[in-house]
């Protein structure tokens, strides 16, 4: 087992911003999926899209986002904003040549508090309802922290998404997978993911493989509404690391584990609560005076206080 001291996190440089929303690329899909299970109540789609050609290729990691401008204008007459989808494909893409990447759009479907009426996202649709030959528009690619260091191999990984907060660890995993010395060096990948059904394990076929296949990886599900813990209480990423704790303490408490939390805002205190009770304060930055308390007594705006850690990373959205 390798221990590493915090300072050691190296970050590959990377270079941001190529195409900004004054100047977006426009790029083709090549490839439109649904992800989820043909029963799934959700409509989630695997897209990909050919940058070949633009200053785009070979230039995006899994953990960073690149933006996309739907066409037309808002209600008051003004062009859409750019919203940011995360990579979900590995280093040098889906096509190993830097020229094909993919994302994970979930359609926002819902209904208006106050009025009723029907509510739609517009990116989300616009993207969604895009058919291979269709052409969108780029900007980014944009994150430099919420990647994998250089020297993957000298860590452990426990990795946490709630829903299409899923996107980068798919390509997360692919590289560990494919970076042998990471299993001969001892080291192990934890993939938690959380989301409502069973239809919903995005990339289910994929993990469930690595799951198989490499004794270097696990993969634990946290289906929120169909399995419920025995108090009762939604199965949710957070308490996975309660449910499972035999599996994932030894790993938490090494020296060179990095955690990696990605999915819905809010997820991170639920995660940094638990962590807390666990006596993980090495992955959070506390106040003092939140420290003396215990974490169960901790407030919804004490926990909002606390940051991630140097072993930590975070993309909530
Ligand atoms: P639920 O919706 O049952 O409360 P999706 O984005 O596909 O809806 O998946 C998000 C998943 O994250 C769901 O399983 C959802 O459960 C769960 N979830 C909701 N709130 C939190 C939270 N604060 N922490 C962790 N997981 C959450």
């Amino acid at each position: 087992m390798t221990i590493l001291n915090e300072t050691a996190i190296r970050l590959p440089e990377v270079e941001l911003n190529i195409y900004k929303p004054e100047n977006p690329v426009e790029v083709p899909v090549v490839k439109s999926e649904i992800a989820t299970d043909a029963a799934s109540p959700n409509f989630v789609r695997h897209i990909e899209f050919d940058v070949s050609g633009t200053d785009l290729e070979n230039k995006v990691l899994p953990g960073q986002a690149l933006g996309v401008i739907a066409d037309g204008k808002d209600e008051k007459g003004r062009p859409h904003k750019v919203r940011l989808y995360s990579i979900c494909s590995p280093t040098g893409g889906e096509d190993g040549k830097g020229k094909i990447y993919a994302t994970i759009v979930k359609r926002v479907i819902d209904e208006h508090w106050e009025t009723q009426k029907l509510f739609t996202g517009v990116c989300s649709n616009f993207l969604c309802d895009r058919l291979k030959g269709d052409k969108i528009r780029m900007t980014g690619p944009s994150g430099k922290r919420f990647l994998l260091p250089e020297n993957a191999e000298d860590y452990n990984f426990v990795l946490m998404a709630t829903g299409t907060g899923i996107s980068p660890f798919r390509g997360m995993v692919i590289d560990l997978m494919r970076n042998s010395a990471l299993a001969s060096n001892g080291n192990e990948v934890f993939l938690v993911f959380g989301c409502p059904y069973r239809t919903d394990l995005l990339y289910k076929s994929l993990f469930d493989e690595y799951d198989a296949e490499r004794k270097q990886f696990h993969y634990l599900k946290a289906i929120s509404r169909e399995d419920p813990r025995p108090d009762g209480t939604k199965p949710y990423v957070q308490y996975t690391l309660i449910d499972q704790k035999e599996l994932l303490l030894p790993v938490l408490q090494r020296e060179n584990t990095l955690i990696y939390i990605c999915g819905l805002k809010g997820m991170e205190t639920g995660i940094f609560k638990i962590l807390a009770r666990m006596g993980l304060y090495e992955y959070m930055r506390v106040d003092d005076e939140l420290r003396d308390l215990n974490p169960l007594d901790w407030t919804r705006d004490q926990l909002k206080t606390i940051k991630p850690g140097e072993r930590a990373f975070l993309e909530v959205y």
